[in-house]
């Protein structure tokens, strides 16, 4: 290979961004990926998706070589980027469903999913250990506990990687963010992001970082994943993506990693000040592959000279290439008797009553039951009226919370498909049983039972951080509004991570966690109406107090991590 194909297979353009295709066969680009908002521009929908994949995959017969990109996406709770994907719950729902095999066979349909279009590579699982819940990417980790995490994140590697990467059905999976992304310290982030958890300064010692956010990789690793994404995050001052402590002592010589490194999206750019010395750093310290979304022609140009210059050395380079093409050649896209092309017969499946059904399954045992006073739950099916309340009870868009269509996610009718629990409340019972609904909770008098379902609405990353952690007020009030209709009252919080709740808990009757279950709200009647007795366990301690932060979990929390009532 020349220098410039070698240099080509280490760069990944966003879609997006590129505004002559023909540069992935002039740059012999290795990859493409799609951020958060880089849709096709016909739309969202899964055909729009793969004619997308197949358009961008047939420039590289162009190539000399004739090398298959690997295209990239975000499926972090399913195809979530693609009108009609069935959208799971976000990982800290799954946490609490302590059940790993569980996650295995969500990834499988999540793989199968991502193949429709054509993708063949998710940056999931993500498998942060989240320390303060006060991070916006909280919901994306499974657990504060590094031994859960441990669990699910084998668990979901060998979903999406099946048993066989050659699988034309796997998914290359990519563990993230490496490492001690969630362990950042309170206003240290150097990028003026959020309040300054996300992309922050890990600060803690060796012996803390291996305990606590190395076990996720340590399995993923053994599971056989082939890409690791490098954290925007620093450890004690240094970035993660210029660390060649972390990406080459740890990572690959001393836990034997055989994959490759894609860097973070822009993640590179904050190494140093200078963009070329900061490619130096990171590609010295062992990243792999750069996911460079629009700066890609001068990454490229930049890596190109660094080797000329000798700054890079070229055993570097090799070794990059060679990680790449192992992992493609792993899965079959130098196999020149097979296509790279979508396999169109995958949309029948796509968004199917099946694959909703193990969604299904997932959101009914992320639910956690905290309070459940004179056995208010399981609700009657035939009650003589049942008022649903709250700006969440209703809202496809909220129960999915970020990396949902949009990057930040979006509140309203996002995706078709699903049922909100509004919905889902209303299919459970017969016609007979009068469902009414009023956003603030008014009007509730008279009804046998009421069920109010607030909390958070979506965000991603930086943007999710947060200092207080409070119930909104018209949380607040819709639960009053039905508390003084005098009847009991369900609470059902749909949240990224645990809220203060104040004095919310003493007037709900009952109290159901419900996280950010995704489209499948028929899950949450599932339990509402008794047809699954909850089993979810709390992945997180619960706070009292914003007090208690950032060592929620050590400080007698509200409820403790494990608690969770059944009936
Ligand atoms: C992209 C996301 C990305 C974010 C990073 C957004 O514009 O759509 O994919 O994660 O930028 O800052
Ligand atoms: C996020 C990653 C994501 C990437 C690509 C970044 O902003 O930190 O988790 O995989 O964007 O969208």
């Amino acid at each position: 290979m020349t220098l410039e194909e070698k240099i080509g297979q280490m760069t990944q353009a966003d879609q997006e961004h590129i505004r002559n295709l023909a540069d992935i066969e002039n740059l012999f680009l290795g990859s493409i990926l799609s951020g958060g908002q880089s849709d096709p521009k016909e739309g969202n929908s899964l055909q729009a998706w793969t004619n997308l994949y197949d358009r961008l995959q047939q420039h590289t017969a162009k190539t000399r070589l004739k090398i298959p990109l690997l295209y990239g996406i975000d499926a972090v709770h399913g195809h979530n980027n693609v009108l009609g994907a069935v959208i799971f719950p976000h990982n800290i729902g799954l946490g609490c469903t302590r059940n790993p095999a569980l996650v295995e066979k969500l990834e499988r349909v999540t793989a199968e999913e991502v193949r429709a279009s054509g993708i063949q590579w998710a940056f999931a699982p993500c498998v942060t250990v989240p320390q303060d819940a006060r991070w916006g990417r909280t919901y994306e980790g499974f657990s504060e506990d590094p031994e859960l995490v441990r669990q699910f994140a084998e668990a979901a590697v060998r979903g999406l990687q099946g048993s066989d990467l050659g699988n034309p059905l796997s998914v290359l999976a990519c563990a993230k963010h490496f490492a001690g992304d969630g362990g950042t310290a309170w206003g240290s982030a150097r990028v003026p992001i959020g309040l300054g958890l996300d992309q922050g300064d890990t600060r803690v010692d060796e012996a803390t970082l291996r305990r606590i956010h190395l076990p996720g990789y340590i399995v993923a690793i053994t599971a056989g994943v082939g890409t690791i994404m490098p954290s925007y995050s620093s450890w004690n001052g240094v970035k993660a993506s210029g660390s060649k402590r972390l990406l080459t002592e740890i990572l690959k010589q001393e836990l034997g990693f055989q994959g490759f490194l894609i860097s973070d999206y822009n993640a590179i750019d904050q190494v140093d000040r200078d963009y070329k010395k900061a490619i130096e750093i990171s590609i010295n310290a062992g990243m792999d592959m750069g996911m460079v979304p629009k700066r890609y022609r001068e990454y490229v140009d930049d890596l190109k000279q660094l080797v000329r210059e000798g700054r890079v050395p070229m055993a570097r380079i090799d070794d990059a290439v060679t990680r790449i093409l192992r992992v493609k050649f792993a899965m079959g896209l130098l196999d020149p008797k097979r296509s790279q092309l979508a396999d169109r017969s995958l949309a029948k499946t796509f968004g199917s009553a099946e694959h909703r059904q193990v969604a299904r399954e997932a959101v009914r045992q992320s639910l956690v039951l905290l309070k459940n006073s004179h056995r208010v739950l399981p609700l009657s099916k035939t009650a003589a009226r049942i008022h649903v309340a709250g700006k969440n009870a209703d809202d496809i868009g909220n129960q999915c919370g970020g990396w949902t269509i949009d990057w930040q996610g979006r509140s309203g009718p996002v995706t078709p498909g699903g049922a909100t629990v509004l919905a889902a409340i209303k299919k459970a019972v017969p016609p007979t049983t009068p469902v009414t609904f009023s956003r603030d909770g008014t009007g509730a008098a008279g009804a046998t039972v009421g069920v109010v379902v607030i909390g958070e609405r979506p965000y991603a990353e930086g943007s999710g951080d947060r200092a207080d952690l409070s119930l909104a007020p018209e949380d607040v009030a819709a639960v009053d509004n039905l508390k003084s209709a005098g009847i009991p009252v369900v609470v059902i919080l749909i949240s990224g991570r645990p809220m203060i709740l104040g004095g919310v808990l003493d007037k709900a009757d009952a109290f159901l966690a419900a996280w950010l279950p995704g489209t499948e709200g028929d899950g949450i009647a599932d339990v509402l109406f008794g047809a699954y007795k909850p089993t979810g366990k709390l992945s997180f301690a619960w706070p009292r107090s914003m007090e208690q932060y950032p060592r929620a979990k050590d400080t007698n929390p509200l409820f403790a991590y494990g608690f969770g009532l059944t009936y």
